[in-house]
């Protein structure tokens, strides 16, 4: 009885595999038929760092970054997702593949062009003090001798460290920028030292707090680039193409005026 049944049954899953092979055709003819202009490139961006990139109240991602990035592959003809990225697992996203482009106000330098390639620059920045208003700090030497708040792995950290050197228990090492300037208003740090953009976002968002900002000339300009997993040259080269276009046309203008009308360096 049972062996009348068997080719019945063999048919069925037969059939049952024909069928799931089909699926499995289907959906990749789907992404192959949509072609690489249908390849989605997926960017990490540090998400507490305004104005640069901040969730709004829907959740998505805003500001000065996010427009360029936005603007970027627009022209280059690249699909895109934005994903909030906290700055401290970026660089090793990129490297694992989980993200394919890096946009969050990253400075180029020769220790990163180790790990990373950086389009052309964005965005010409630099470090800034901040402090309570009441502080006797003039110079970036001054703060030899107090707590010092920094985002931790970032430039302002690199130029705490050289100052009071390495691993010193004076220079205190945060997450994120809003916790570091949290510990500034609660009185845990003398100064914060960061990316001129966020710390003039900070002091013109607290107005009732008297903060003030130190502009050191010591200091060196820093460039941010896009960042792309190394050697990923193709995709480097359209992202260039991209930022080209939008410095030739005027948006790149329009961005930076729309965020920082008023910043000086
Ligand atoms: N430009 C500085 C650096 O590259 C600070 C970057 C911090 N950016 C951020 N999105 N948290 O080290």
């Amino acid at each position: 009885m049972k062996q009348r049944y068997l080719p019945a049954l063999t048919l069925a899953l037969l059939c049952s595999l024909a069928v799931l092979a089909g699926c499995g055709k289907k959906d990749s003819n789907a992404a192959a038929s949509a072609g690489n202009a249908a390849t989605e490139y997926v960017v990490g961006a540090d998400g507490a760092y305004a104005p640069f990139a901040s969730e709004n109240e829907q959740k998505e991602l805003v500001g000065f970054d996010i427009e360029i990035m936005k603007a970027v592959a627009d022209k280059a003809g690249l699909k895109i997702r934005i994903v909030n990225t906290p700055f401290d697992g970026l660089f090793n996203a990129l490297s694992q593949g989980d993200r394919d482009i890096l946009i969050s106000t990253i400075t180029i330098n020769d220790q990163r062009r180790q790990t990373m390639d950086f389009s052309e620059p964005y965005f010409v920045a630099k470090q800034l003090i901040v402090l309570p208003s009441s502080s006797k700090v003039t110079k970036f030497e001054d703060l030899k001798t107090l707590k010092i708040g920094v985002q931790s792995a970032t430039t302002a950290d690199e130029a705490a460290q050289n100052l009071v050197g390495k691993n010193s228990p004076s220079v205190k090492r945060f997450e994120s920028m809003p916790l570091a300037f949290q510990e500034l208003e609660g009185g845990g740090v003398d100064a914060v030292i960061g990316d001129n953009g966020v710390v003039t976002n900070f002091v013109k968002n607290n107005p009732g707090k008297s903060f003030r900002i130190v502009n050191d000339p010591a200091f060196p300009k820093e460039y941010y680039g896009i960042a792309v997993k190394k050697g990923n040259a193709e995709l480097l080269a359209k992202l260039n193409h991209g930022l080209e276009q939008i410095k030739a046309d005027g948006t790149q203008d329009r961005i930076y005026k729309k965020y920082f009308a008023d910043e000086k360096l």
